[in-house]
């Protein structure tokens, strides 16, 4: 079957030609399917920020078991759960397959085995009931989970996108059109937590566990490096930081010193938030965004989000964060970009493929 892409008229931008499809089309109601990593999730949502349902099963008690997620084991439980979650997914919003207008699936970056069992099932559905379908990158869900509830939210504005596997600063410049300013240069803001955690002996998932613990600790008893790559550069580098709380610990260790994990946790979250907030609001300043928002399960970072808000308002930048639901992964921050996609008039077929290293604003179905 052939790829339909339809995006043609190239005198208009996305964003003027997504106001009058929607202006044509008073209401379009999406189902998103996620399965990227270890969350099997189906959400039902309209016109990309009223959420009629979200249902989320998270395997993190099965991963738990060994420290991670465990890319097989994910694999087989997404088989297993998916079926269940969407037909939650469309009795909590009280629709049927009827009402929808297309099923959007993540198809990128993620885990090859868990994304393909979502974009089966999407594709499956979307064929036997002759649904459009739409491929969503991932990472545009997180950035797209602002716009849940926020009829105010527009672009341009400038995201900071810190997930397990991604930390970026991405300015949307349209929906759907995006434009890295900076990146990691190695480990990911949540990489580094679920590090240090593990260091501690806090376990997996270890975001959530850090930030529990940084509360009771001191941020400013540990002073860890604050990385710089380059002189006027928006990239990150989180493996040095996650290096000097593994060499402080083994310090300790070797002159009988007894750690304050409470301290460990709040130095380390500490040095990790000082770099991503002064990052992306340089970044919003540098390139005249008046509005900044917060994506992806570090977005959940209690300090995090305090940090930002307070350093966006000192600027006079309006600050967006998405609900702690809709930080973490979810199909309710997929329907949302499908919506977009879908009035871009971007469509996949049958032949979409799961494609575990697509890179933000990318397409390749
Ligand atoms: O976006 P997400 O759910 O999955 C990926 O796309 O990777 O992000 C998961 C990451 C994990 O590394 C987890 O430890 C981190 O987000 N995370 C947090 C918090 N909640 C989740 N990191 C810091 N503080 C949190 N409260
Ligand atoms: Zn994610």
């Amino acid at each position: 079957m052939a790829l339909v892409k339809i995006n043609k008229d190239i005198t208009k931008g996305i964003f003027e030609k997504v106001a009058e499809e929607a202006e044509k089309r008073k209401e379009v109601t999406i189902l998103g399917i996620e399965s990227s990593c270890d969350e099997t999730a189906a959400a039902v949502v309209v016109n990309g920020r009223k959420v009629l349902s979200n249902v989320i099963y998270s395997q993190v008690p099965v991963h738990t078991l060994y420290g991670g997620v465990v890319p097989e084991i994910a694999s087989r439980a997404h088989v297993e759960k998916i079926n269940q979650v969407i037909r939650k997914a469309l009795e909590d919003s009280g629709k049927t397959m009827d009402d929808i207008d297309a099923v959007a699936v993540t198809y990128g970056p993620g885990l090859v085995g868990p994304l393909l069992v979502g974009v089966n099932a999407a594709k499956a559905l979307a064929y036997a009931e002759k649904k459009p379908l739409v491929a969503v990158n991932h990472i545009e869900g997180h950035i797209s989970a602002n716009y849940i509830d926020k009829e105010e939210l527009v672009p341009p504005f400038m995201c900071l996108v810190a997930s397990g596997g991604h930390s970026h600063i991405v300015r949307v410049d349209d929906y759907g059109k995006y434009t890295i300013i900076g990146r990691t240069h190695d480990d990911a803001a949540g990489e580094a937590f679920d590090k240090v955690a593990r260091a501690i002996g806090l376990g997996y998932p270890g975001g959530p566990k850090v930030d529990a613990l940084a509360k009771e600790g001191d941020p400013h008893a540990i002073d860890f490096p604050r990385a710089k790559v380059g002189e006027s550069s928006y990239d990150f580098s989180f493996s040095g930081l996650k290096s000097a709380v593994l060499n402080y610990l083994n310090g300790c260790e070797m002159k009988g010193i007894e750690v304050n994990k409470a301290d460990v946790a709040a130095s380390f979250q500490q040095a990790v938030i000082d770099v991503l907030t002064e990052h992306t609001v340089k970044a919003a300043k540098e390139y005249d965004c008046s509005r900044l928002a917060l994506a992806g399960g570090v977005a959940a970072n209690s300090g995090l989000r305090e940090a930002m808000k307070q350093a966006a308002e000192k600027e006079g930048i309006s600050f967006y964060m998405p609900e702690l639901i809709y930080c973490t992964d979810n199909a309710a921050m997929i329907a949302s970009a499908g919506y977009y996609e879908y009035l871009a008039g971007n469509r996949a077929d049958i032949s979409l493929n799961a494609i575990p290293n697509l890179k933000v604003g990318e397409r390749r179905w």
